[in-house]
């Protein structure tokens, strides 16, 4: 490879920034050079594209958000779409392609690829850590502190008013911030995707708990939970339990925001030397993962989201310790 090209894709993710600097700074050291691409798949295919120094990527590697901005491009999705990506690439002699972003964006790298001879290499950027083959994700990290951070904040309201707080956090179809955000800030009960939820068992357990007097209870709901989030919670428990003191928090973007964590900021820069690594050295259409704090190249076509992973221990965990 002579010419590589970075974008980030999907839902941003802090990090993004410290793997984007990671690219830019490998590729110079190994005499490449190197590109931004704006907006993700969008900007590839509009050639909204500029040449990166050392400098374009000097004081973001704590930043939230990307630098080279991103987008959820639906054209990238058709044919016509990544044929019109393609010659941008040509046309600059561009041959090789790093994506940051989750699961939505590399099977769009995948396409790509297939179709046309352009290696791509995906770095896993994501709040929501549901790709399997990697131990993190770029952003999750983040997103659970800042998540354990509100939610403290809500038992402390929570505990001077003996109030019960739902509160909703991201992830549509998986549950690991709501997991481990719930763990960290002990939650009484935590409901996620992957998990079927017996709301029955939750309001008994709540009504056990008045009867002790056992006032101040929070409830951590994934968005993508299979009851509909944490209105509909709430909603389910005041038809049962007219009486209780119940409030709704939904957390939202602000999970999305914020300076990366030391693990973030870790994980991006080595996903991003080892991405750049792997274009130089031939390993195409993977993307980089870290596995027993092993690097893991997983093919960009068995790219699987995680689901029903969490471990039944996890779950008793939670159960015990909210007793
Ligand atoms: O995939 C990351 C994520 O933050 C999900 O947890 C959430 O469901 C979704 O993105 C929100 O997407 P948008 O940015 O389009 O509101």
């Amino acid at each position: 490879v002579n010419r590589i090209a970075v974008l980030t894709s999907g839902g941003d993710s802090p990090g993004m920034n410290a793997a984007v600097r990671a690219v830019v700074r490998t590729g110079l050291f190994y005499g490449l050079e190197v590109f931004g691409i704006m907006r993700g798949y969008q900007g590839l295919i509009e050639d909204d594209i500029f040449k990166m120094e050392s400098r374009s990527v000097a004081n973001i590697i704590q930043r939230g958000g990307t630098i080279l901005k991103t987008a959820r491009c639906k054209e990238f999705y058709t044919p016509e779409g990544r044929k019109k990506a393609y010659e941008v690439l040509k046309r600059r002699g561009i041959d090789g392609l790093v994506i940051i972003g989750g699961d939505g964006s590399f099977k769009g790298a995948m396409a790509l690829s297939k179709e046309y001879d352009i290696p791509c290499i995906g770095l896993a950027g994501t709040i929501d850590k549901d790709i399997a083959g990697t131990d993190f994700t770029i952003g999750f990290d983040t997103a659970v502190n800042t998540a354990i951070e509100a939610i403290d904040k809500i038992r402390d309201t929570a505990d001077a008013h003996d109030r019960l707080f739902i509160v909703e956090v991201m992830g549509r179809d998986a549950g690991y911030i709501a997991l481990h955000s719930g763990i960290a800030t002990g939650a009484e009960n935590i409901l996620i995707p992957e998990r079927k939820t017996n709301i029955n068992a939750i309001i008994d357990s709540l009504v056990e708990k008045e009867r002790r007097r056992k006032l101040v209870n929070i409830i951590v709901v994934a968005e993508g939970d299979e009851i509909g989030g944490a209105n509909e919670v709430a909603r389910l428990v005041k038809e049962r339990m007219p009486n209780i003191d119940a409030r709704v928090c939904i957390l939202g973007h602000i999970q999305r925001g914020g300076s990366p964590t030391g693990i973030d900021r870790l994980i991006a820069s080595r996903m991003g030397y080892h991405a750049v690594e792997c274009l130089i050295e031939g390993r195409h259409n993977v993307f980089v993962g870290i596995q027993n704090n092993r690097m893991n190249y997983i093919p960009l076509d068995s790219v699987g989201k995680k689901k029903g992973t969490i471990s039944e221990e996890w779950m008793k965990i939670v159960k015990i310790l909210a007793s």
